[in-house]
């Protein structure tokens, strides 16, 4: 059983988890934050969330920050999630990016909260699709997350064969190697998937130098999470780390109303710098 979860401690413990990684904690979600830090309480063998917050300013060298940040985030994913962009990427932004090149295709994009890989890994796969063999092709997936957990498993690239269920077999069997033996029922990306993406640990209300600019950014399911102002000041940069012309996609509720932007709207969940 969790020890009570005070408004002196609740909130204490909100403004920290906002100061690093802008996540809104409102009062809705006291039930679920006791929770999941009493796991961290138990795990550390402190007594209760006041001396947990103690132990995170006095004690901690970084890692309980980590592992509280790893309980507070909300992970879930799927491969080709909202498969319309995905869709829209074959239709609109590749085929451009193949006419416009001549030695060279160069895509650069940035999955912005990857979660455990499945994200970057579909924009890897779709690439692929489209361009097949094409010598010219140099594309590279920037895949970020706040949380070390799911970078750990999005590194690894190993998915238990559920979570493909969605995918057309044709596609597992041309990105993913079939695990035997002890690995039976599991699925690993295939070494030409996994070299266009790197994974990294970052958090969004930091700042990252993309040099010649994004032909996409994928930040979907994690502005949710996020107020208004962290919001406006995220969807600015973003614009900032687009080329022309390169594309920002959202998850699907979370529109960009409300937001002051310079976006083109292209459709539901996608903007444009045009
Ligand atoms: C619900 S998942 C969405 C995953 C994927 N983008 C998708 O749509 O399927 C949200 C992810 O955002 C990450 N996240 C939350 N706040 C973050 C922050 N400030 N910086 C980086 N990642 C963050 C979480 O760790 C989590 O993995």
């Amino acid at each position: 059983m969790n020890p009570e979860l005070n408004d002196t401690d609740y909130r204490r413990l909100a403004a920290l988890v906002y100061a690093k990684s802008g996540i809104y904690l409102h009062d809705g979600k006291r039930n679920l934050v006791r929770s999941r830090l009493g796991k961290r309480l138990r795990a550390l063998g402190v007594k209760d969330y006041e001396a947990y917050y103690n132990y995170l300013k006095t004690k901690d060298d970084g890692t309980e920050l980590v592992k509280m940040l790893d309980a507070i985030t909300t992970n879930q994913t799927a491969f080709f999630r909202e498969r319309h962009h995905f869709d829209f990427m074959e239709k609109a932004l590749f085929p451009k990016m193949e006419s416009a090149s001549e030695d060279k295709i160069r895509i650069r994009i940035w999955s912005a909260g990857c979660s455990t890989g499945e994200e970057p890994y579909s924009i890897a796969i779709s690439i692929l699709e489209f361009f097949l063999k094409d010598e010219r092709l140099d594309a590279k997936i920037l895949a970020t997350d706040i949380s070390s957990k799911v970078l750990e498993n999005a590194r690894a690239g190993v998915y238990s064969a559920d979570r493909l269920r969605e995918m057309p077999v044709t596609t597992q069997r041309r990105y993913f190697q079939k695990g035997f033996g002890k690995q039976e029922g599991f699925f690993k990306v295939k070494e030409n998937v996994r070299q266009m993406v790197v994974f990294r640990n970052h958090s969004l209300m930091n700042r990252i130098n993309f040099g010649r600019g994004l032909d996409a950014i994928f930040c979907r399911n994690v502005m949710i999470y996020f107020d208004k102002r962290t919001q406006n000041n995220l969807v600015r940069i973003f614009y900032e780390y687009l080329k022309p012309g390169g594309y920002l996609f959202v998850g699907h509720s979370e529109s960009l109303a409300g937001v002051t932007h310079s976006f083109e709207y292209v459709k539901p969940s996608i903007y444009l710098k045009s």
